[in-house]
């Protein structure tokens, strides 16, 4: 990670249609070119019933629905990272509505990381194939007009990218709205200290940037929330506002993650997301499984 050299077009303001699964708090979003019907998808969710492992893509069909309504140009399906509380819908949307599929080029460690603990065999390729674009540090690309911008911004996971198109950052899981604070960072190749960093490093953004969430879990009963901007977040984040040193963050946020469990869904989400999204191989009998390791996680 590097000091950010270039500066976002705050000219450019894309429109930013949010859309949120609420069995999972996470929003997805759809963001327009504010000048053409070019657009990209952040973060799309594939519902599953775990108990009855049946898959749901209601959710995937209402954003299809829309993009469809609106005569919208899929350009890119964009993942911030390897999610590990939801499932990618991403393959689902591409097959109906096309639309480049992208993640951080890290991905190449967490697919190592879980390629191993889920024991796959050699058919699983832990190169980020599965993907079209594997984004490094400092990329440009564009969405019609919009210019589009890609930063590691690692913590959480080591493959996490924040997206900045024109005047709206989309941050994945390094920061949640001000009174939520900031997301855990103890997923395996997960890490506080880096957290801190990268939190920095969007801390360090222009103030207007609006910045938007993955997601939201409405603390002290509020309404659902999603946009903030670097200047809220710098004044009025409870776990890194101005003056919250790394030390302090990283005591919090490893204090804090101790108590945590895991996720509902992490087993079901990393076997599928670490494929981009695509289900395992189907077995012999032509059905897919997906495996829980005991006493790993
Ligand atoms: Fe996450």
């Amino acid at each position: 990670m590097s000091a950010i050299s270039f500066t976002p077009n705050l000219q450019q303001i894309p429109l930013v249609v949010p859309f949120f699964d609420e069995p999972t708090n996470t929003f997805s979003y759809v963001v327009q070119d504010p000048t053409s019907k070019a657009c990209a998808i952040i973060d799309s969710v594939m519902e599953i019933d775990y108990a009855a492992g049946h898959l749901d893509l209601q959710g995937a069909d209402k954003i299809i629905h829309y993009i469809r309504e609106q005569q919208l140009d899929l350009q890119w399906i964009i993942e911030t990272h390897v999610h590990a509380d939801h499932l990618s819908a991403a393959p689902y949307i591409q097959e109906k509505i096309g639309g480049k599929i992208g993640i951080g080029e890290h991905i190449i460690t967490v697919q190592e990381t879980f390629g191993k603990i889920f024991n796959e065999g050699s058919q699983f390729q832990r190169d980020g194939s599965q993907f079209d674009q594997l984004f490094k540090d400092g990329d440009q690309y564009a969405v019609g007009n919009l210019q589009c911008h890609a930063l590691h911004t690692p913590g959480h996971t080591p493959a996490c990218m924040t997206h900045i198109m024109g005047d709206a950052a989309f941050v994945g899981d390094t920061l949640f709205m001000p009174d939520g604070g900031s997301a855990r960072a103890d997923f395996p190749g997960g890490d506080a200290r880096v957290l801190y960093q990268s939190i920095q490093r969007l801390l360090s953004l222009p103030d207007e940037l609006r910045l938007f969430m993955c997601h939201d879990y409405m603390p002290n009963g509020r309404d659902v929330e999603y946009e903030t901007t670097v200047k809220q977040q710098r004044e009025h984040n409870i776990h890194v506002h101005s003056g919250i040193s790394e030390d302090a963050f990283v005591a919090m946020r490893e204090k804090r993650d101790a108590t945590l469990g895991m996720p509902r869904l992490i087993i079901p989400s990393l076997q599928i997301n670490m494929r981009a999204g695509h289900l395992p191989e189907a077995d012999s009998n032509g059905t897919v499984y997906l495996k829980v390791p005991l006493d790993t996680l």
